[in-house]
């Protein structure tokens, strides 16, 4: 009988703990490449725990295959413009950031990406048209009754459809230039004196110069977002939400933010409670390698492999770097498997396979593996750091640099700059890489940090969209800073305040000392004069 009832009772315990939300009901609005691989494994997750997820993507995406058959559901919207035509404006950001933005001055370069920024934008407020125009998907994303909304605001208008469908919505997050969103938007803090403006490529140990540039790199990214949001997004917002607002605004109502790093991988810095930080939640214990890869992988003997690989945008380089980076693999023991989609350099060596693509991941984890050549992409980091495997950075833009830097000074990675890099200079740093124990050591240093975590990285994204979706949102985590003024969140009217009453105490203590003083030399004078 009692056993009846402690069965039963934690059986209660069990539902209401966990069963009020047994099978959600996700919308997923997603972002392309690197984003959207890690993206789906939070999906992949969400379904494996029961619950049901819809992905919500356009015509013209360039790396969602939405005809395959998936454990979830797309629902697929028109966009009036083409697959290729979105490739080739990231084509023209990507050639710039490798090969001409080194070489243009700050103008110039500022001037190029704001016309990308431009038609970029152009292109993306087609796709929130192809939703909000679009009244038979609004009713049917109504009618669907979904639970929360889980985004990237590197696309934006996730923030448009919550509003307009009235459900909570959750960010994941790699990083935004200077943090504008996080800051600005999410009022995470940062302090200017120990917290490095993301792409700065600065560590959290600034001299003086360094901290005075990392203020102004913040305060210029401000305007710059601004002024962005301002002339494009902000009237937008308003437009479709039908009330005055800014795009900022509809940011801050994000009930999580997850961002994608941990503290093997970040300066320590404040951070506030809806702010949960789930890097690497992609890695895994490394498959058995196919057949045939698991015999070149073998044929390499005792001097091991080096894995090379500069991400899913880049598919191919310049003949001239290809070959330089050719004939640097070619004067190294190592058998090297390089993903590389370009022509076949005439300087590549027999150690050197070249594959259209390769299981990076469980080639990272394979005990042969000796190094990683990276562009230094947050995925590609977090499995080598995983594995614990050393890198040689050869970052090519956006957070890439700034990513290296961080690995650069745990010790675990050289770093090399693609446009002045010679061959010699790559052969040296693989060789100091795969020779010197200390890279591997501070590697397999970082990977025991990032293994040892209460919940792993993938569990704790998952456990805080399921939270949000028991509690209907997670407003009781949100700061009040949002509600604040900028004088007020800097404490300005405090400050004024109190600086008034000192201004006032000074001038009546100036005032009754001279006023005494007076007296005193009236009354001595007169002392003097009976005398
Ligand atoms: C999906 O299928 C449709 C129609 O069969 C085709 O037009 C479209 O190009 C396909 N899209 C992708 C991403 O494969
Ligand atoms: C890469 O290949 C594409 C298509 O083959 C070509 O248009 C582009 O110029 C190439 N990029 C570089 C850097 O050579
Ligand atoms: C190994 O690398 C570390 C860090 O760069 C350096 O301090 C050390 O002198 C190197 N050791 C050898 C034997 O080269
Ligand atoms: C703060 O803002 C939120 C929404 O923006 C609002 O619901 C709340 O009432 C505000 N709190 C105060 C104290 O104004």
């Amino acid at each position: 009988m009692t056993t009846v009832k402690w069965v039963l009772s934690v059986l209660f315990l069990q539902t209401s703990l966990t069963g009020i939300v047994m099978s959600g009901n996700v919308l997923v609005w997603p972002v392309e490449y690197s984003h959207w691989m890690n993206q789906k494994c939070i999906v992949e997750e969400l379904v494996n725990r029961g619950h049901s997820v819809t992905v919500l993507i356009h015509t013209a995406t360039q790396s969602i295959n939405y005809n395959q058959t998936a454990r979830y559901h797309f629902e697929v919207f028109d966009v009036p413009f083409t697959k290729q035509s979105a490739v080739d404006i990231l084509d023209q950001f990507i050639f710039f950031s490798i090969y001409e933005s080194s070489s243009s001055s700050f103008i110039q370069a500022f001037l190029t990406i704001k016309k990308i920024l431009h038609i970029a934008t152009a292109q993306q407020m087609q796709v929130c048209d192809g939703v909000f125009l679009n009244k038979d998907l609004l009713d049917k994303l109504k009618r669907s009754q979904f639970d929360v909304i889980l985004s990237d605001p590197m696309t934006p208008c996730a923030e448009l459809i919550a509003e307009r469908l009235e459900l909570p919505f959750i960010y994941t997050l790699r990083f935004s230039f200077a943090s504008t969103m996080e800051r600005l938007c999410g009022q995470l803090p940062a302090p200017p004196s120990f917290v490095p403006a993301i792409t700065l490529q600065y560590t959290d140990r600034m001299t003086f110069v360094e901290r005075l540039s990392n203020l102004l790199f913040y305060v210029i990214n401000d305007l710059f977002f601004y002024e962005w949001t301002y002339s494009y997004w902000d009237s937008y917002y308003s437009e479709v939400t039908g009330r005055p607002t800014t795009f900022c605004e509809s940011m801050g109502k994000a009930d999580m933010w997850l961002i994608r790093t941990y503290w093997d991988f970040e300066y320590p810095r404040p951070f506030l409670p809806n702010f949960q930080f789930v890097g690497g939640l992609h890695c895994r214990p490394a498959k058995p390698l196919p057949e045939d890869l698991e015999k070149v992988v073998q044929s390499s003997g005792d001097h091991g492999i080096v894995v090379f690989s500069l991400g899913s945008m880049v598919k191919n380089l310049t003949r001239e770097k290809a070959n330089l980076i050719a004939s640097a693999l070619g004067q190294i023991p190592q058998t090297v498997l390089w993903r590389y989609s370009g022509e076949k350099p005439e300087t590549l060596a027999p150690n050197t396979r070249v594959y259209d693509w390769i299981p990076q991941n469980d080639l990272l984890g394979h005990p042969k593996t000796k190094a990683f050549i990276t562009h230094g992409g947050t995925n590609g980091i977090y499995e080598a750091i995983y594995h614990g495997i050393p890198m040689i950075g050869i970052p090519l833009f956006g957070d890439q640099p700034d990513n290296m830097v961080h690995m650069e000074v745990k010790g675990a990675a050289v770093v090399l700059n693609v446009n002045q890099m010679k061959t010699q200079d790559l052969v040296d740093a693989l060789n100091n890489v795969i020779q010197n124990k200390t890279y591997k050591e501070n590697a397999m240093r970082l990977s025991r940090i990032h293994h040892d975590q209460p919940m792993k990285p993938l569990d704790r994204a998952v456990f805080w969209i399921e939270f949000v979706m028991r509690h209907k949102g997670a407003k009781h985590l949100r700061p009040e800073a949002h509600n604040l003024t900028w004088y007020q969140y800097h404490c300005l009217d405090v400050i004024g305040l109190l600086l008034a009453f000192v201004i006032a105490l000074l001038f009546i203590i100036v005032k009754s000392c001279s006023f005494c003083f007076r007296k005193c030399c009236k009354r001595s004078e007169r002392k003097r004069k009976k005398e």
